[in-house]
């Protein structure tokens, strides 16, 4: 009656994947505890780490719970302890872990009544509060852990898409706050057919690269035409990480979902290490605090 979840930190867009690609990193996440009780509904007991609130519909956790919720027939009720780890506004996922490890937990609870795939779209309901938009390109790989791709979101259609065994990710985090609702108002609304015929060039050779173990090709792929050029003038230093990141060896370097983080792709942990000292060096040499992570994708 009881289930204590780890809820990872993951990286949506990948370059070139708005709103569609996404990717888990499984040593860095939230905890959370779910208790099953009588007492009907979602109530957010605890919460240790961050400053969010505890009214369940204004929780992000609270509200893809009770999305779940409304879509079974059951007697029970859940409290829902949460530690966070990811900062908010941090670009890997914060608000997609609270809202994939409540679903997750609750529909183990519930004894399964629904798939993993199926849970993402109540998880989707967390992310709209958290930001204005029902994006699921952090939910899926949370919950799915890996590669995914949001091939349609109208039906939701969710792909998990295999990788190659040594992919690794290094993640920067300069200690600033971006909302994703602001990263997402200075986009345009419309693209040109000369971007939108690079992007989803990209997009198709990316998903090539990783079924193919293709690592040249995944790292050609890794570039983004559209959204990288307006959201990264919001980041300190992001040109000097993502050519100190290239110069050692990444595959490929980007934003991290809507910011301020900053990725890159590699093969083998050696190089994933390396990437990791030549960023940190960038942001000392800034005197900028950052957080940095190195994780293997699968
Ligand atoms: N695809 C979303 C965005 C991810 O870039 O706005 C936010 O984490």
């Amino acid at each position: 009656n009881e289930i204590r979840i780890f809820c990872p930190a993951t990286i949506a867009n990948l370059s070139c994947g708005f709103d569609v690609l996404g990717l888990c990193l499984d040593n860095v996440g939230d905890e959370m505890v779910i208790r099953k009780s009588d007492q009907k509904g979602i109530r957010i007991t605890k919460l240790v780490g961050a400053d969010l609130p505890l009214e369940t519909e204004k929780n992000v956790a609270g509200v893809a719970g009770l999305a779940l919720l409304d879509a079974v027939e059951n007697d029970f009720g859940f409290d829902i302890e949460i530690y966070k780890n990811i900062k908010a506004g941090s670009g890997i996922g914060s608000s997609a872990a609270s809202a994939a490890g409540a679903v997750f937990g609750i529909n183990e609870l519930l004894g399964r009544p629904f798939e993993l795939k199926d849970l993402v779209q109540f998880a989707m309901q967390g992310e709209k509060l958290a930001c204005g938009n029902a994006h699921a390109d952090n939910v899926a790989p949370a919950l799915l852990g890996g590669f995914t791709l949001v091939r349609s979101y109208n039906p939701l259609d969710i792909i998990k898409i295999e990788s190659p065994e040594e992919l690794y990710a290094t993640v920067v985090h300069p200690q600033i706050e971006l909302k994703t609702s602001d990263a997402r108002s200075v986009l345009k609304q419309t693209v040109s057919l000369k971007s939108a015929i690079m992007q989803w060039g990209n997009v198709g050779g990316l998903i090539a690269g990783l079924y193919s173990k293709d690592y040249d090709l995944i790292g050609r792929s890794l570039h983004d035409e559209i959204v990288e050029p307006i959201r990264s003038v919001l980041i300190p230093g992001f040109d000097l990480i993502k050519q100190a990141a290239l110069e050692n060896g990444a595959l490929g370097s980007g934003i991290s979902g809507s910011g301020p983080s900053i990725f890159a792709l590699s093969k083998g942990e050696k190089t994933a290490n390396q990437i990791a000292k030549a960023m940190s060096k960038v942001y000392q040499e800034m005197n900028l605090p950052f957080e940095i992570h190195v994780s293997k994708v699968n």
